[in-house]
């Protein structure tokens, strides 16, 4: 979500007459978007904040903002400690960060704009309507949804996101449409929780006098998306365990555009902790949709976020975890390690602090439990023939490609040069915890963008 927000922002800039700088020395304008999820956000932004103050001091025209949920949660804090900040912007001030700019500098003072809340109930002039400078021509994120009605032990997002509000399903197909004009086959819905995409919709048209019935729409958007002409790949993230629904299932099985992946956010497979998180389900109830989800979609690939050391968690709560994960088979899985956020609930358990090298020691054996399932999942597929969106040349050898298989799996394989965007279909010959191996079969699909990227060389 935040990635999105910083190409928003930059987008909204580039439609300002900017261009990407390439480094802080000769840019004019600094924007930092912070995202304060977990570690030390703070520490990470004042220090930030330090180096630029010495470039400013040098360079007074320079101008620097501070966005995101840091700046919503601290606000005045960043202007009293960093007074060369120009312009401080919230999560739902996003689409004003280039009139702010040009305000502060016409008016050469430090501006802080914060609002609470996404404009209440405006599902039209939602902030992602905004141009986005995506960071590549084939792929783009959608928001549908801003804020979360949940209220999980260990969680910030509801603080700084403020409550749910789904966006109109017209605004997001006609996003799409344009993305796919201008290339893109690929799209990632992006929510807190798109299982609830569009409860909110409903109670806005009841109040207006209609009579909509209240129900989830996810369903009915994931299949229009999959049916926008040129769209090849839908995504989305993340769906909440509690209201993963029969009806999003069937829709995932039965639109071809989306891709067989589901990322499903366990947290702890332990009821207890569970409980005190407040995620609404227990670990049964968790594998058994997933269940459900594996028998309706061929070929699901599976992954999951999981919280390492949540305060009062018992080597007994940690050790069903690892049952769990095993169980689940996961495919991957984003593990962390518990993070105080200030002003959580978690967060007031200090003497339930699990210790910082039992939690360590606790991280390490997760990351076995759940690189021995990813390997055997990867394994599976060797000799497979797999279609990948073609990203570019490997990171450590060039003359080997890489792209990311339906599965979202990244594949490494030999190939002829081919432009990124491209669709191809690949023979799996090796795997590993993290990747695929192959050999190219053939080219299916080139890219529809205009081309910005150079013909690779193999
Ligand atoms: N500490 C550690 N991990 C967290 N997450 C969210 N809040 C915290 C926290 N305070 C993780 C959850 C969530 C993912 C996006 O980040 O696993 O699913
Ligand atoms: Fe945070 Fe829970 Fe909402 Fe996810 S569902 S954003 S973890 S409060």
């Amino acid at each position: 979500m935040n990635e999105h927000d910083s190409e928003r922002i930059a987008g909204l800039l580039e439609a300002d007459g900017l261009t990407q700088a390439d480094g802080v020395d000769d840019a004019d304008v600094v924007v930092l978007n912070t995202c304060c999820i977990r570690e030390n956000a703070d520490n990470k932004l004042y220090g930030t904040l330090g180096h630029l103050k010495s470039v400013k001091d040098a360079r007074p025209d320079l101008q620097i903002a501070v966005a995101g949920c840091l700046a919503q949660k601290d606000r005045h804090t960043i202007v009293e400690r960093a007074g060369y900040v120009d312009v401080v912007l919230g999560t739902h001030n996003v689409h004003r960060a280039a009139d702010l700019l040009k305000e502060s500098r016409a008016e050469g003072r430090s501006i802080v704009e914060i609002l609470e809340a996404a404009v209440a109930d405006d599902h039209e002039t939602f902030a992602s309507a905004l141009p986005a400078k995506r960071e590549v021509p084939w792929a783009g994120w959608i928001t549908i949804q801003v804020g979360c009605d949940n209220s999980c032990a260990f969680c910030i997002v509801p603080a700084v996101r403020g409550k749910e509000i789904s966006r109109s399903m017209e605004s997001i197909l006609d996003e799409v449409v344009g993305a796919a004009a201008d290339g893109v086959t690929e799209v990632t819905l992006l929510g807190q929780n798109v299982n609830s995409y569009g409860r909110d919709l409903a109670v806005t048209a009841r109040r207006a006098g209609g009579d909509a019935r209240i129900r989830p729409m996810f369903d009915e958007l994931l299949r229009r998306v999959g049916a926008v002409a040129g769209i090849q790949r839908v995504r989305y993230t993340s769906p909440h365990p509690k209201d993963l629904s029969a009806e999003t299932i069937a829709a995932m099985a039965e639109t071809p555009a989306v891709c067989e992946h589901l990322h499903l956010p366990l947290q702890s497979g332990s009821d207890r902790v569970l409980a005190a998180m407040h995620r609404g389900y227990t670990a049964e109830r968790y594998l058994e949709r997933l269940g459900r989800a594996r028998s309706a979609i061929a070929d699901l690939a599976v992954t999951t976020d999981i919280i390492v050391g949540f305060p009062g968690e018992t080597e007994e709560d940690f050790e069903r975890t690892l049952e769990v994960a095993a169980e689940a088979s996961y495919d991957s899985a984003y593990t962390f390690i518990y993070s105080p956020r200030p002003g959580t609930e978690a967060a007031e358990r200090v003497e339930d602090f699990v210790a910082p090298d039992v939690v360590a020691d606790r991280f390490e054996r997760l990351r076995i439990v759940v690189e021995r399932s990813a390997l055997l999942r990867h394994e599976d597929r060797i000799g497979r023939v797999e279609e990948v969106l073609v990203e570019g040349p490997s990171r450590k050898d060039a003359a080997v490609l890489t792209g990311r298989t339906r599965q979202n799996k990244l594949v490494h394989f030999a190939s002829e040069p081919i432009r990124p965007g491209s669709y191809a279909t690949v023979r799996v010959t090796g795997a590993a915890p993290h990747h695929l191996r192959g050999d190219l079969v053939e080219v299916l699909r080139a890219p529809t963008h205009k081309t910005r990227l150079p013909l690779l060389v193999g």
